[in-house]
């Protein structure tokens, strides 16, 4: 059966973590929802990882959507969230709704979008239209530049209250579940316990409902320094590296193809 927004209220109801991943092509969205993962994200992150832009934000609709699509064809079960790319909702919610739409077209069961309150009359008028929404407050990558870099979110007594306050407000609005990145576990403690709705943490400690990570980060396919919260669960970087070089090998020693790889 496939997962709904309800089954993850319910797995909060029932105090069951679950986890969701980051996908962005066919083939890796078919292992991760064969492996039983509930959720994949097809997060604007793929500008990052797959299309090597140094931030979130050159990404567009096109892309997202294009990613969509690949990630719905390969998903039998798990519920699919597009991410609403920077742009692609800040310009009026006309455009905003039309944009949701289009990634629920693409295959997408779900959008998520980032930001406080000055996106809950946008996120209840999607909500009426029957487009579920999943919030994202903390670091909002998008907002790297007000931020002035990838900084941790809500210290200090002012800003966990802005993110409470919004939790609240997103919540009010009918998003169905919260991303909290970057945030202190404390704080992510207290949204969690405040929330009905589950939240879904990535460098925001041990109290979230569930747990995001992205999809190369976990598997160990990228480079450069990663943020403490990143647990690496292989090194497919060194695997890919070896194999290319054992094949670049064969083929300078004559030893691939084979008479077994060859028709007779
Ligand atoms: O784009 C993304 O991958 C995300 C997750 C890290 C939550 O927003």
């Amino acid at each position: 059966m496939p997962v709904t927004i309800q089954d993850l209220s319910a797995h909060k109801a029932r105090g069951e973590r679950f986890a969701m991943l980051t996908a962005y092509d066919y083939y890796s969205a078919r292992i991760l929802d064969e492996a039983g993962i509930p959720v994949l994200l097809v997060g604007d992150s793929l500008g990052m990882v797959m299309l090597g832009y140094d931030t979130t934000l050159p990404v567009s609709m096109e892309e997202c959507l294009h990613h969509t699509r690949a990630v719905a064809r390969g998903t039998r079960r798990a519920l699919v969230v597009g991410d609403m790319p920077f742009g692609s909702y800040q310009a009026g919610s006309d455009l905003a709704v039309a944009n949701a739409a289009a990634l629920l077209k693409a295959g997408a069961n779900a959008v998520k979008l980032e930001g406080g309150l000055q996106v809950v009359d946008l996120i209840a008028r999607m909500v009426s239209y029957g487009i579920p929404v999943m919030g994202h407050l903390g670091l909002t990558p998008q907002s790297v530049n007000a931020f002035g870099g990838y900084k941790v979110q809500g210290r200090g007594k002012h800003a966990a209250q802005i993110i409470l306050e919004a939790a609240q407000a997103l919540q009010e609005a009918g998003a169905f579940s919260i991303v909290l990145e970057a945030i202190p576990p404390d704080l992510a403690a207290k949204v969690t316990a405040s929330a009905s709705i589950p939240t879904i943490g990535i460098g925001a400690g041990p109290s979230c409902d569930a747990q995001v990570l992205v999809f190369h980060d976990f598997l160990g396919i990228s480079s450069g320094q990663l943020p403490r919260f990143v647990k690496r669960y292989a090194n497919l970087d060194e695997v890919i590296a070896t194999a290319a070089k054992d094949f670049a090998r064969d083929v300078g020693e004559g030893t691939y193809p084979g008479p077994e790889h060859t028709y007779a």
